[in-house]
């Protein structure tokens, strides 16, 4: 190694509690995904019969796949590409998933940054009560004039980029894990206070029933694709995510069992997501939109009927902005590593490099719904087509390789060394389980559901 990677390695910084790698990974999980793709999602697809895909997904490809990046971040306490090299020296290019995990990063940002983008808007407009109209024609005219207006798309997500710069240029002790620790407990708040809310409301079994009931005839190649592909997004897995966050934890931290509590812990905040939005939009006669339209033109409306309304739409778009800045941090914090240690520029340089290039890459999906609106391939806009690839393709595809360079390549004996950091921790037996499932299970399962879903078999 050479002596500037020496220097680089030898302060680098971590979690430094235990509390803390748990705050900061959750908060990486938790996002848009949980109330903008989720409940949407599943209402969409046939309720618990999605709910069983996705649930099933992540089981069997999610939880194997993110203990797996974290157990080769910590091994090499490095980005996604140094690590890959370090662990799989001179020999095939396994390094390639860390530079495709960046593109995949760059790809996400483009679109998530935007939605994040409207939230921050939104927040301002919940707390001076312009949004807060129960006709949803007053509230389609707010989100258009948002959405389709090419400076104001622009400028907001540029706000976003900038905010979450200056929590990264904190560093990652002092910045994603203090700010995640303050942030995850507010959002199980207002999480449990917006549920406890709805479900007092008339609609509530319909709303609950709209989630939750099966409806088999739904199920089909594409939807079990989108089922695998939210489990991926949900779990932040298959772009280097989870290996640049596992590189920050501590040796003794035991990785399948803080693995297992995200996973629970995000189920829970998607299931309280889809409990406080469905029950009020069937209490007030609403349809169960998809996409945008759900967050941002029938929540206002619901809301503005609903007793304390103004209070729970400002706690709703706050509640919203917190769970996105958990995770865009995780998101920015890959290519802000891989442009320090690979570069070997300072960390404010590789976040000013990264907020210049996403200001570049975003600009595509935020003019998306405005000066680029007519501009599609495939029949998608930018912003769609970012959020298709980055699903569907490249994350279910960083996670075939990362399962396969564990189970075929790295081997079984050095997996298990590391997850019991050297035998001092005993969890040997779980770690062969998620071998297997490493080995044979997860990649064969992705493939299958990737060429039927994308009707290739
Ligand atoms: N998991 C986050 C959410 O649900 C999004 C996210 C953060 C992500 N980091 C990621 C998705 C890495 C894929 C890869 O909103």
């Amino acid at each position: 190694m050479s002596q500037s990677n020496n220097r680089i390695n030898s302060k680098r910084e971590g979690f430094s509690s235990s509390f803390g790698v748990l705050a900061a990974t959750l908060g990486s999980a938790v996002g848009l995904g949980n109330i903008w793709k989720f409940p949407s999602l599943t209402g969409a697809n046939g309720g618990a019969s999605f709910l069983l895909i996705y649930l099933l997904s992540t089981l069997m490809i999610g939880l194997p796949v993110m203990i797996a990046e974290i157990t080769l971040g910590r091994k090499a306490k490095a980005n996604p590409i140094t690590a890959l090299r370090t662990l799989a020296p001179g020999r095939l290019p396994w390094w390639l998933i860390g530079v495709s995990g960046m593109a995949a990063a760059f790809l996400i940002l483009s679109f998530y940054s935007e939605v994040v983008a409207w939230v921050f808007a939104y927040v301002l407009k919940a707390v001076n009560g312009s949004i807060l109209s129960s006709d949803p024609a007053v509230t389609l005219a707010a989100f258009d004039t948002l959405s389709r207006d090419p400076v104001q798309s622009l400028l907001w997500q540029w706000v976003v980029l900038v905010f979450i710069g200056g929590i990264l240029l904190c560093g990652v002790t002092k910045g994603i894990e203090a700010i995640t620790k303050k942030l995850m407990p507010l959002l199980f708040l207002l999480l449990l206070l917006l549920g406890g809310a709805s479900l007092t409301l008339d609609g509530a079994a319909q709303g609950l029933g709209f989630l939750f009931n099966p409806e088999w005839s739904k199920l089909s190649a594409s939807v079990v694709l989108t089922a695998m592909g939210l489990a991926f997004f949900k779990l932040s897995i298959g772009m280097g995510t989870m290996m640049t966050y596992g590189s920050y934890f501590r040796d003794d931290q035991n990785i399948p069992v803080t693995a297992f509590r995200v996973m629970c812990a995000d189920l829970c905040v998607s299931l309280l997501a889809g409990i406080a939005i469905f029950p009020a939009v069937f209490t007030f006669g609403f349809e169960p939109s998809s996409g945008p339209s759900l967050v941002f033109i029938t929540i206002p409306a619901v809301f503005a009927q609903m007793p304390m309304g103004h209070v729970l739409m400002v706690m709703f778009f706050v509640l919203t902005a917190v769970a996105a800045t958990g995770a865009m941090l995780s998101l920015m914090e890959v290519p802000v590593v891989i442009l320090h240690e690979r570069l070997g520029i300072s960390r404010s340089k590789a976040i000013m490099a990264t907020l210049v290039l996403l200001m570049v890459a975003g600009s595509g999906a935020a003019l998306s719904h405005s000066t680029l609106s007519e501009f599609k391939v495939a029949g998608l806009t930018m912003f769609d087509l970012a959020d298709y690839l980055s699903s569907n393709i490249l994350l279910p595809t960083g996670g075939i390789f990362i399962a396969l360079f564990v189970g075929w390549f790295w081997g079984v004996d050095r997996f298990i060394q590391a997850l019991s950091n050297q035998g001092q921790l005993s969890n040997a037996t779980v770690a062969r389980a998620i071998f297997f499932l490493l080995r044979y299970v997860s990649p064969a399962l992705i493939l299958l559901v990737m060429l039927q879903g994308l009707d290739l078999i």
